[in-house]
């Protein structure tokens, strides 16, 4: 048997201390939050997307009373994205979650990932994700293969 091993690395820092893009994606992501229809959980999560094109597209979670029917905030912003501006690459994806707390991440949820993980490989370049909580402490991953390793996509298909 052979044994693998995997190693992921990301930074941890606040709000106030990012350059004033990453600023501007966090606070638009936490204002969407604001605007989100979460009536079932009240839980209100906000995204925005910095495009290769310099245009910002936002989205928030958009719940609904039949339960899976809902869509979470990330995948609103980036089929919204996808949707309007199909030829843009997606250079970073800041993401609201109002939780509290330095040891509980906001952890978009694994079908978010697995919708990044297809967005990037549609592009030459990773997506940076931006992640931030409630008391402004702000996680930052390099690419949307640190969030999910082991993603399913098109290969799988075709094999
Ligand atoms: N939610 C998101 O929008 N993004 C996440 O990263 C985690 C969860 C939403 C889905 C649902 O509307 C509510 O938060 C509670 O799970």
């Amino acid at each position: 048997m052979k044994e693998h091993h995997l190693q992921i690395s990301f930074q941890t820092t606040n709000l106030a201390s990012v350059n004033s893009v990453d600023q501007y994606l966090l606070t638009k992501a936490e204002e969407m939050a604001a605007k989100a229809y979460a009536p079932y959980s009240e839980f209100k999560v906000g995204a925005s997307l910095h495009l290769s094109t310099e245009q910002f597209v936002d989205g928030n979670n958009q719940e609904n009373a039949a339960y899976p029917s809902g869509l979470c905030a990330e995948r609103v912003a980036i089929f919204s994205a996808r949707s309007q501006y199909p030829q843009a690459d997606i250079q970073a994806i800041a993401i609201y979650v109002p939780t509290e707390g330095e040891n509980i991440m906001p952890s978009p949820c694994g079908a978010c990932r697995q919708v990044l993980s297809e967005v990037q490989s549609l592009q030459s370049f990773p997506i940076r994700i931006l992640l931030m909580n409630k008391e402004h402490k702000v996680w930052i991953f390099s690419g949307a293969d640190t969030l999910l390793p082991f993603s399913f996509s098109a290969r799988h298909l075709n094999s």
